[in-house]
């Protein structure tokens, strides 16, 4: 069906109001994309766009993939939704199983959300109070973030969140502290982990505990590495200091696997890329490679038992919480779909053999105009360009508009350029994509 007849007629355009979009840019000058197959979107004038960002960090297997469309459709016709309350349906029995053969040992229950990482991100949350609550510490509230990190747009991950245009226009968040954030100065160029400070930076975490003390901390919520705030990837040693501090002061370490998750590391989790495991894990995007919305948390058994030992009576909820969509069935197929094929394609092993090109094709852009750090880990790198003076955020804009001209999508966010090839990729696209930014810069004023 072509439905972009009205795309340049700004009355057509209006009704919608775009999120994390220049509505007033974008209206006067649409970025229609209107397909999609394999690493490539077409946009509404017939062009090839390469999908340097995996959609939003979620399509890393591309696009259109038959395995995924079919499981779907077959879940459509067969059962298109379920009740999530009190009800169930066997896929969703079926995925958890399956998520949880590719998690850290120990992390064995699922608890789907909504569909969005931001679900996701609140459900850890909410799940971290009432575990200390259950067991008579109802005081253990306050959760801590990190400056620089992305959870989402909802309340709770707003506030343990550390972008401070995301929490700016929204008032009084929920109680939070943060850790200092893991962004190496400029002109450090540290290709994948950056080699020092990892434990001293963690230990910023002890300072929040002897200023409010543990008994009133529940959680600490990391990304084992930022994407959205740019790439930032944790100095040798920082996760594993954060895991020690956290099970010497009993509270719990969430690792919001959001973007890391089933395959961007090399690796089906952050968690097992950096050899450090978590008790909460928060996963969306990649679970059903961006084609319906899934998300979820994993937890320790620990932490499920202790839920069910305080149930009361069996007919009596556990835990009041959950979604319309949570576990959605045709979600789940398109999950179910998803991991077998991470798994019969060697995703992980491709993704690892990939990184290395990403990294020397992305550090060859030392040099380029405007470029003041680059950052890699697995499949994802982000180039920090110096700030226009006065207009912080307009270089990386009129750089990713530049570069959808040429044909390649890229993420624009705060200072940096994010790029996240698709899985599928070969080197040689690889290589046009980072060529083009190159070009790219070095026509930017
Ligand atoms: C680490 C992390 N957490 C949470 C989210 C929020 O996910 P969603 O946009 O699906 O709500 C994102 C999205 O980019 C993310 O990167």
């Amino acid at each position: 069906m072509n439905t972009t007849p009205s795309a340049t007629d700004a009355a057509w355009l209006e009704a919608h109001w775009m999120p994390f979009t220049a509505n007033r840019q974008f209206k006067a000058a649409p970025r229609l994309l209107t397909g999609a197959a394999g690493a490539y979107y077409t946009d509404a004038e017939g062009r090839k766009v390469f999908d340097g960002l995996s959609g939003l960090w979620c399509t890393g297997l591309g696009h259109a993939r038959r395995e995924i469309v079919e499981a779907v459709s077959r879940q459509m016709a067969t059962l298109d939704y379920a009740p999530a309350f009190q009800f169930g349906h066997p896929l969703s029995f079926e995925l958890a199983n399956r998520i949880v053969e590719r998690m850290p040992a120990g992390l064995d229950h699922v608890m789907f959300a909504g569909g969005s990482g931001s679900d996701a991100v609140d459900t850890s949350l909410k799940i971290a109070r009432a575990y200390w609550r259950v067991q008579g510490q109802a005081g253990k509230t306050r959760l801590i973030g990190r400056l620089q990190a992305y959870h989402g747009v909802n309340f709770g991950g707003i506030s343990v969140g550390g972008l401070v245009a995301n929490r700016k226009p929204y008032g009084q968040g929920i109680e939070a502290a943060h850790l200092a954030g893991m962004q190496p100065p400029a002109g450090s160029f540290f290709r994948g982990e950056p080699p020092d400070h990892g434990v001293q930076l963690a230990e910023s975490l002890l300072t929040l505990i002897g200023l409010y003390d543990a008994s009133t901390i529940a959680a600490v919520i990391v990304e084992p590495f930022s994407g959205s705030g740019g790439v930032i990837i944790p100095p040798r040693g920082y996760l594993q200091r954060l895991r020690q501090i956290c099970s010497e002061h009993g509270i719990l370490l969430i690792f919001d696997e959001v973007i890391t998750g089933f395959g961007r590391c090399g690796a089906w989790t952050g968690a097992e890329a950096f050899g450090v495991a978590p008790d909460l894990l928060v996963f969306a995007k990649q679970s059903t490679n961006g084609v319906q919305p899934l998300s979820g948390v994993v937890v320790r058994k620990e932490i499920y038992d202790t839920f069910m030992a305080a149930g009361g009576q069996e007919y009596l909820l556990e835990l009041p919480h959950g979604y319309t969509y949570s576990a959605h069935p045709v979600a789940c197929a398109a999950g179910i779909a998803t991991l077998d094929l991470i798994a019969r394609e060697h995703v992980l092993a491709r993704v690892q053999e990939l990184a290395p090109r990403l990294e020397e094709a992305v550090h060859g852009l030392r040099g380029a105009r405007h470029v003041a750090d680059i950052r890699n880990y697995g499949l994802a790198a982000g180039i920090t360009l110096a700030s226009a003076p006065g207009e912080p955020a307009r270089r990386p804009f009129e750089v990713a508009m530049a570069m959808f001209r040429k044909g390649f999508y890229v993420r624009y966010g705060g200072p940096t350029i994010q790029l996240a090839p698709p899985f599928i990729s070969t080197a040689a696209e690889i290589g046009r994509l980072v060529d083009a930014l190159g070009e790219t810069l070095n026509h930017t004023d």
